[in-house]
């Protein structure tokens, strides 16, 4: 099967909300794995149909969990878009953690995946975060043996710089489809980064994980001052009384509202936010409440 280009053909273009299947198999117990069945049956009602993974997300348990919600639910394969993402090790008993972008490890993730999830190809495979030891060639040659293979249709990146990207995308013969990274009310860095530029300029579809930090809970890479903290949590109790909302859904709104076309991936479990994820694209933001927040986050412009 060819590696589908990017632009409005992508199936990965098809939605602006993403479902992030980090969580639904939360500690692995029986009652964490219903919780996540009923977490996926919500999102799929409230109309998601795309759905990120990883193969590290509770070892692999989310992966299957999510198998086990296409097959009882018989959900055909063409009516979801399915992401998942490999690259990362984690430790194992005297080994630590590390990152892994070679060919076996990307090739043999890929039919782990495949395995746990009970389909036979990735819409798009992610590496999830940037290898110190990659070779851009290694990684274009697992790519291209996996698009020939049918295996995965697209591919994209976590998680790493411009000048990461621009390496990468020189060694292969298809242009990278997505750029996961961190971006939320209080982590804007990829405004300023050259990610979010990057991303508009090769049509690479920038998804924003940790989409409520800074609302919700603290950003992963924060480096809010108490100053800016307190600015941001009143702009954003101040939009949420305006539009008669939940604070989070003018995170999402405030994502949303950028030409970029970011797409958060929603992490929530709980059948209520996530359908009120939803509600958030039905909120009117203007450029003057995305300015406000901008301003509160980083203090007036010049
Ligand atoms: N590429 C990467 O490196 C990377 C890294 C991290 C995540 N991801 C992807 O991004 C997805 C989203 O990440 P995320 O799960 O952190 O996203 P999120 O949607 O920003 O956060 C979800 C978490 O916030 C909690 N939450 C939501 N609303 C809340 C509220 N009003 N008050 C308190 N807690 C609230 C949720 O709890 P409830 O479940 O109880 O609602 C859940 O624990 C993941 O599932 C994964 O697919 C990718």
């Amino acid at each position: 099967m060819p590696v589908q280009q990017i632009g409005t053909q992508s199936p990965l273009q098809r939605s602006r909300l993403i479902y992030g299947c980090m969580r639904i198999a939360g500690d692995g117990s029986q009652n964490a794995q219903r919780h996540g069945m009923l977490a996926l049956e919500s999102a799929w009602d409230a109309g998601f149909h795309l759905f990120d993974h990883a193969d590290i997300y509770s070892s692999g348990a989310c992966e299957r969990l999510f198998g086990e919600f296409l097959r009882t639910h018989d959900i055909p394969r063409k009516e979801v878009v399915i992401t998942s993402k490999c690259g990362i090790r984690l430790p194992q008993n005297e080994q630590p953690g590390l990152y892994d972008s070679s060919s076996s490890h990307i090739l043999n993730t890929v039919e782990s995946s495949l395995r746990n999830l009970r389909i036979d190809y990735l819409d798009c495979l992610l590496i999830h975060r940037p290898d110190y030891l990659m070779d851009p060639k290694t990684i274009a040659s697992a790519f291209k043996a996996l698009a020939d293979a049918g295996k995965v249709r697209q591919f994209g990146v976590s998680n790493f710089t411009p000048d990461q990207i621009e390496l990468l995308q020189a060694a292969l013969p298809f242009p990278l489809a997505a750029h996961q990274v961190e971006f939320n009310l209080d982590h804007m860095n990829p405004l300023d980064d050259g990610v979010l530029t990057q991303a508009m300029r090769h049509g690479m579809i920038l998804q924003s994980w940790c989409p409520l930090g800074g609302v919700a809970y603290p950003a992963w890479h924060s480096n809010i001052s108490e100053d800016a903290r307190e600015r941001l949590d009143r702009e954003v109790k101040r939009q949420a009384t305006q539009y008669g909302c939940e604070p989070t859904q003018i995170s999402l709104a405030w994502l949303l509202h950028h030409p970029a076309r970011i797409q958060p991936i929603i992490g929530s479990t709980n059948p209520e936010r996530i359908q009120q994820s939803v509600q958030a694209l039905t909120i009117p933001y203007t450029r003057e409440d995305w300015y406000r927040i901008l301003t509160a986050r980083k203090g007036p412009l010049p």
